[in-house]
């Protein structure tokens, strides 16, 4: 029997600020895949930064353009780990996305209290427009409104805010943590895909010798 081949990308979900980019790309660099930021793919394939697309558009346009791009990354045969923005669940089209079968989704799952920490820290013009408003305020809404959907469209859950508190180099350790579990799932995959084959081989008419099936 044919070894089956897994095709699969590797997406990370969570709030704004859960690290989904950092973890991603040394996830990336340790399972030897490219590492894609959805919103950069966003940018570069419209030639327009995220707060461009709220500003000129509006956030309904913006979100269905992110599922476009989500769509473009997983028809790639070239297994990849994508950072996905943090409202790509919001939408019907975005959640069927992952769940669909060529991603297995990992939730980088932190509190508001600790994202909103860390992107006060940082630099988020182009990039995070919703933030403009207070960051905490924010946060919490769309824990609240978004912590389900990030639930539904999980193959794994990781708790961020732990990690960072108890290990020196937390973003290496949630990698490793999401690289263990990840290859994990695949044997895990690869294990059911083979019995399925195995059960339709046994059940498919025998080939006549010498010959072949009609
Ligand atoms: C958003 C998250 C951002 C970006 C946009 C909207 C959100 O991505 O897509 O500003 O609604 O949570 P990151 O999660 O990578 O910051």
């Amino acid at each position: 029997m044919a070894e089956v081949q897994l095709r699969r990308h590797l997406a990370l979900v969570g709030l704004m600020g859960s690290g989904k980019t950092t973890v991603g790309r040394k996830l990336a660099a340790r399972l030897g895949r490219p590492f894609i930021d959805a919103d950069e793919a966003l940018a570069v394939t419209t030639g327009r930064t995220v707060r461009q697309w709220f500003d000129d558009s509006g956030e309904a346009a913006f979100r269905a353009k992110e599922v476009d791009v989500l769509a473009q990354l997983l028809a790639s045969d070239d297994p990849s780990v994508i950072a996905t923005g943090g409202g790509i669940v919001c939408t019907e089209a975005g959640r069927a996305l992952l769940n669909g079968p060529d991603v297995t989704v990992v939730w980088l799952r932190a509190s508001p209290a600790f994202v909103a920490n860390r992107v006060a820290q940082k630099a988020n013009k182009d990039h995070r427009p919703l933030l403009d408003a207070d960051p905490r305020v924010v946060l919490d809404r769309h824990a609240a409104e978004r912590n389900h959907l990030y639930a539904e469209v999980a193959d794994l859950v990781v708790d961020v805010d732990p990690v960072h508190r108890d290990v020196e180099k937390p973003k290496k350790k949630l990698a490793e943590m999401v690289f263990e579990a990840f290859s994990q799932i695949d044997a895990e995959k690869a294990a059911r895909d083979r019995a399925q084959l195995a059960r339709a081989a046994a059940d498919a008419p025998a080939t006549a010798p010498g010959g072949s099936q009609p």
